[in-house]
């Protein structure tokens, strides 16, 4: 290939890239229906809805996708993106990218135990430590579209741990290689609340 196709083809994936971005400003006025839930700067106060502030965009966008077109269920969004383009989409998870989350505590009882998961992983089980993807603070790779998990209530990553368990009807919107169905079905219900107490209170 000669050297201006090769130019060529890089600014076209650049302004395709530039194109698809997100307008923090523009999203916080589209983002009001969703702070009945996920609270007005993404820090949600009830246990069983999540946090968005401080999120990954490339993440936020990406389950905004799969959530509107099914192939991520949350009764409780249905109808609510039918209405919203792309840009739309985009815009907002820029919105809540750039907020700052908040964090929670861990229940003293379970943070040796969550902790070790969460770093070290099982040798035994096959099960790798989380800090490979989620980075050792929880902050994720923002970039890579692996979600920030520090501050998440623990209620709502038990679900997601269980969810993505499940051999039918459970979270099936998986990352490209499917990460988290395998990782999730080596966890059992102990080591799930363990490991999710530990996020809750990680920063
Ligand atoms: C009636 C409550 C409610 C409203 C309103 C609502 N959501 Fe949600 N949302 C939820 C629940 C509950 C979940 C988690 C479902 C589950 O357990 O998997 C969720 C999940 C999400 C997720 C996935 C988060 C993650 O970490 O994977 C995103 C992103 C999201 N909502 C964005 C929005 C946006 C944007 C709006 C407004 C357009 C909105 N939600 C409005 C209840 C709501
Ligand atoms: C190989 C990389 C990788 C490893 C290792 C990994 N994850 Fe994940 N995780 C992901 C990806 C990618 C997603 C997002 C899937 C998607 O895009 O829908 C995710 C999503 C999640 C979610 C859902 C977050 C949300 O907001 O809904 C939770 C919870 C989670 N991981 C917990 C863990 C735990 C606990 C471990 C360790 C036992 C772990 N992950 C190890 C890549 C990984």
């Amino acid at each position: 290939m000669n050297k201006l196709i090769v130019s060529l083809l890089l600014t076209v994936g650049i302004s395709g890239i530039a194109h698809a971005a997100g307008d923090a400003a523009a999203g916080q006025a589209k983002a009001a229906v969703c702070g009945a839930c996920h609270g007005p700067d993404g820090n949600s106060m009830a246990p069983n809805f999540p946090k968005l502030a401080g999120q990954g965009e490339r993440y936020l966008n990406k389950q905004l996708h799969d959530i509107k077109s099914g192939k991520r269920t949350v009764l409780e969004m249905t109808g609510l993106l039918t209405n919203l383009s792309d840009q739309d989409l985009a815009d907002i998870s820029a919105y809540f990218a750039s907020q700052k989350g908040s964090i929670g505590a861990a229940d003293p009882k379970l943070v040796a135990r969550g902790e070790a998961l969460f770093r070290g992983g099982n040798l035994d089980k096959g099960l790798p430590a989380c800090t490979g993807c989620h980075s050792p603070d929880g902050k994720g790779n923002a970039a890579a579209g692996f979600p920030h998990l520090g501050g998440q209530h623990a209620q709502y990553v038990v679900k997601q741990l269980t969810d993505f368990r499940k051999e039918e009807g459970g979270r099936t919107n998986d990352g490209d290689t499917k990460p988290m169905q395998s990782i999730a079905k080596k966890l059992s219900d102990e080591e799930i609340a363990a490991v999710s107490s530990y996020i809750q209170g990680l920063h």
